[in-house]
């Protein structure tokens, strides 16, 4: 019988998911198939119950609904619970037990470029739950030094205080950050700006920053940001949003099928949609 996969979001129509994990279940000959779903909020707990009753494999919750589910599901990974927001869950011999492959998902893409985090200085731009899974993931990887720096600095403060890996952190504003940009290994930029209508936009000055650092913006949409335009010119290795994108797709398939996916094909697969070249 096929197998039925699915992802819940609101709104849900731009999401790239199905086209890349309904690619991967027909180039692995798999019976099975990915569907979109809008659910509102109200709705989510009657979707989470009608698609365990119906015996889904698994789903993926995107936003807003990454936090909200954990209360509608049988079980959550102590990654996922620390972090606070799901957006892989497996059906597990009929329990839905809740996964975040989007931290993880970040650190498969950025090995490619920087094999290692052990030791290095990193910086995080902004506060928000993409920020927080990344934070958290690359704390237990034992970084010299994890800084944020965002708008609101008590929500970078927060998020520091929260975190139970031992890691040295300090939360800052987007001028402090900028002063003493040239110190990181490695910058990671997760706010909005950038997407439109802030296309022309980025939330830090560049002018300070280190030949040969990494900066990484976990946008893809555009495959280059102004943040990412201005580092590269200023000498600075960078990666765009689509190696997270592809990446947490990845784990999550692994999660359900037992088999790491073709990662490659997964990449050209989603930047044929946006019609263009990764960096
Ligand atoms: P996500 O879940 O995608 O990470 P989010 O949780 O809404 O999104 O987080 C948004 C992040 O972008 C936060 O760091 C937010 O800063 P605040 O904590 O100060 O709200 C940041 N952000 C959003 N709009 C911004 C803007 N116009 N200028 C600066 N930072 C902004």
């Amino acid at each position: 019988m096929k197998k039925l996969f699915a992802v819940l979001g609101d709104p849900i129509g731009h999401s790239m998911s199905p086209i890349m994990l309904n690619d991967l279940f027909s180039f692995y000959n798999m019976d099975a198939v990915y569907l979109p779903f809008h659910v509102k909020d109200e709705d989510l707990h009657d979707a989470v119950k009608g698609l365990k009753a119906v015996g889904v494999g698994g789903f993926n919750v995107t936003v807003p609904h990454k936090s909200k589910i954990i209360p509608f599901l049988d079980g959550i990974d102590d990654l996922a619970a620390n972090i606070g927001a799901v957006n892989t869950v497996v059906n597990e011999n009929g329990q839905l037990i809740g996964y975040n492959t989007d931290g993880p998902g970040f650190l498969k893409g950025l090995s490619a470029i920087l094999p290692q985090i052990e030791g290095q200085k990193v910086l995080i731009i902004g506060a928000g739950g993409a920020a927080r899974a990344i934070y958290f993931t690359l704390a237990k990887e034992k970084p010299l030094k994890l800084d944020i720096a965002n708008r609101t600095i008590e929500n970078a403060s927060g998020l520091i205080k929260e975190c139970p890996y031992s890691v040295s952190s300090r939360a800052c504003s987007f001028e402090e950050a900028s002063a003493t940009i040239g110190e990181y290994d490695l910058v990671i930029q997760t706010t909005l700006i950038g997407m439109s209508p802030k296309i022309n936009e980025q939330p830090i000055s560049l002018n300070n920053i280190r030949n040969h650092s990494v900066f990484c913006d976990i946008i893809y949409n555009p495959l280059e940001t102004q943040f990412l335009k201005e580092a590269q010119q200023k000498g600075a290795v960078i990666q765009n949003g689509l190696d997270m994108f592809v990446y947490q797709g990845a784990l999550a398939f692994e999660k359900w099928t037992g088999n790491f996916p073709d990662v490659e094909r997964m990449r050209d697969n989603v930047l044929k949609q946006l019609g263009g070249r990764s960096c």
